[in-house]
């Protein structure tokens, strides 16, 4: 007699991502989240001028997989500018180096030579169809570079997963846009009308969900370099920004768009539709969010609205940090 094969449990496999970036203070949390955790197989980061111009966000990514110990994650650098756009950066909230409040030493090692479009066309080749999920936190410019020059690759993209857009909140760098979607517009339309399946963090979520009170104190109190980096970029950030805001802490957009990944269940939003404004210099970049059906425009995006356990979700990246 055969012996029953072993129920075993499998755990399913990694999810593997492409991190679109430009740390920035929560783009390096949210790395470093997706690198602490097992459900995600980071396959490379590529960067973005952004909140920096894009040499000092590609020096700063190698910084943050050196940091979480994984120095061989690759790291190559993308667009210096926006498609039609001049360059916009946030140093006013990032400060000079993009991820000022601790004492970074230089990478290790250079970025890979290869350019950020080389890398996403390479691996998206080598994929299987719908295998692949993209990660933009920051800038959309090199998605639509890779849309535009090789649509047919778009078979290989499983989801875009995207920190970007404000609607209920407005704007953050413009009274109607956030800033991601804001320094390049065309590039946005662009994302959002590829037809892939896109969900979108904005900072309608993002600004009503603060780091807790303990959140400082308990990076600090980890005991490690990722604690204390992490420790001293929030305070930082949380200086910068309250300046800026008047709020007492901050929110990390970037992380909830990787917690989002992770943990959908703690999110709440709706597929509707999403267009992006190009043509007015007075609310270009806005997200125009058709919440209530009032039009019969393709439902093109989840648009998360809220997260649902605000605390359950620090203390769960907390955790994820403390591997590292
Ligand atoms: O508006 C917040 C977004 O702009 C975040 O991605 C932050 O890093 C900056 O890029
Ligand atoms: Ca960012």
């Amino acid at each position: 007699m055969i012996p029953p094969t072993q129920n075993r449990t499998h755990a399913p496999m990694p999810e593997r991502i492409i991190i679109d970036t430009d740390p920035g203070h929560d783009d390096a949390f949210a790395i470093l989240l997706a690198l602490a955790s097992p459900e995600l197989d980071v396959l490379g980061i590529t960067t973005v001028a952004g909140n920096v111009p894009v040499a000092v966000v590609t020096a700063n990514a190698r910084r943050i997989v050196e940091l979480a110990g994984r120095p061989g994650i690759p790291v190559h650098q993308g667009a210096e500018r926006p498609l039609l756009r001049d360059p916009m950066h946030a140093a006013d909230i990032h400060g000079d180096t993009g991820i000022d409040g601790y004492d970074w030493p230089a990478p290790a090692n250079p970025p890979e030579a290869e350019h950020a479009l080389d890398f996403m066309v390479r691996t998206l080749t080598a994929a299987e169809p719908r295998s692949v999920t993209l990660v933009p936190l920051g800038p959309l410019t090199n998605i639509a570079l890779l849309l535009r020059r090789a649509p047919h690759l778009s078979d290989r993209i499983r989801r875009i997963v995207l920190m970007g857009g404000g609607f209920f909140e407005g704007g953050n760098y413009a009274p109607a846009a956030e800033f991601n979607i804001l320094v390049d517009p065309e590039a946005a339309a662009i994302v959002f009308g590829a037809g892939i399946e896109l969900a979108a963090m904005p900072i309608d979520c993002t600004n009503n969900t603060l780091t807790p009170d303990w959140w400082i104190g308990r990076l600090a109190a980890l005991g490690t370099r990722v604690g204390d980096a992490c420790a001293g970029m929030q305070r930082f950030f949380e200086i910068a920004g309250n300046r800026k805001y008047g709020t007492r802490t901050r929110p990390l957009h970037d992380v909830l768009a990787m917690a989002y990944l992770l943990w959908p269940d703690l999110f709440a939003g709706r597929l509707c539709n999403v267009e992006i404004e190009t043509n007015s210099e007075l609310t270009r970049g806005a997200t125009v969010v058709d919440w209530w059906y009032r039009t019969t425009r393709p439902h093109n995006c989840t648009w998360v609205r809220q997260c649902l356990d605000t605390p359950e979700l620090y203390t769960r990246i907390l955790a994820r940090l403390a591997t590292l």
